[in-house]
């Protein structure tokens, strides 16, 4: 990590916990990373239907934090059914959402271009969009990671103002490690962060490149999350599986801070 960018750990819940859930963990979380406000952005994102009791939580107990949803609609509204526009997301006061997640990819058609104008769309809102990427089995065992990430980044993330490419988060998520227990060396996931920064900046310019933050993400966990948070180009974590047991997070947020 460097010292010049907030460390951020975001929770992605995927679809595990009703409302009631999410509610009893977000107050077992507050509990346990609540001496850790001030030096680490940590980010809940439960499922769509979780939000409105996140944010009523969030809000009356004052919590430091920040409330994500995990997709969104790019269109303002209309015959979409199914689908959660923008505004819907800025009025349980979101403050992030992911977008492009492997998994939207795979099952649910995702691309590039819809990950671009879904980026754009939050920015239009005042959400920030947390970008994810990362390379399939086949890929990683070519050789061609550094090559398909960095096709991912210029796509999706095409079109942005400066100020905007600065507060960028990207997660990068080799889609391998994703709930398999395997990860990348943390040498290597910096090496692809590292990459993405270098991209960010030939698009934006250094400034940009300096204050984005690049999270990792695939089966994160306490045992090695300090590993991760050791190298230089990564900011924090994107945690699916470990997100939804309050200690286990607590652990890897206290390891970010
Ligand atoms: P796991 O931490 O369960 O591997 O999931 C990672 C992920 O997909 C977060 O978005």
């Amino acid at each position: 990590m460097s010292g010049s960018r907030t460390p951020m750990v975001a929770g992605n819940w995927k679809m595990f916990t009703t409302s009631g859930e999410g509610a009893v963990l977000i107050d077992h979380v507050q509990d346990v990373v609540s001496d850790v406000w001030d030096r680490v952005d940590v980010v809940v994102c439960p499922p769509f239907t979780g939000l409105k009791a996140a944010s009523t939580i969030i809000e009356l107990d004052h919590l430091r934090l920040g409330l994500g949803a995990q997709d969104v609609h790019w269109e303002e509204e209309g015959a979409y059914t199914g689908a959660i526009a923008p505004r819907m997301l800025v009025d349980l006061r979101c403050n992030y959402c992911i977008v492009g997640h492997s998994e939207r990819r795979e099952y649910f058609g995702e691309t590039d271009e819809t990950v671009n104008l879904k980026v754009h769309a939050l920015h239009r809102h005042g959400i920030t969009p947390i970008v994810c990427c990362g390379e399939s089995l086949a890929l990683y065992e070519a050789g061609k990671t550094e090559e398909f990430v960095r096709g991912q980044i210029r796509a999706g993330l095409a079109g942005l103002t400066a100020e905007q490419a600065s507060a960028l988060i990207v997660a990068y998520e080799p889609i391998w490690a994703i709930g398999t227990g395997h990860t990348p060396t943390p040498e290597k996931a910096n090496d692809v962060a590292r990459m993405i920064r270098a991209t960010v900046g030939a698009m934006y310019g250094p400034p940009a490149a300096q204050a984005a933050r690049v999270l990792y993400g695939g089966s994160v966990k306490p045992e090695n999350a300090s590993m991760f948070f050791g190298e230089p180009d990564i900011d924090g974590a994107l945690v699916g599986g470990a997100a939804l047991k309050a200690d286990a997070f607590s652990d890897i947020v206290h390891a970010a801070s």
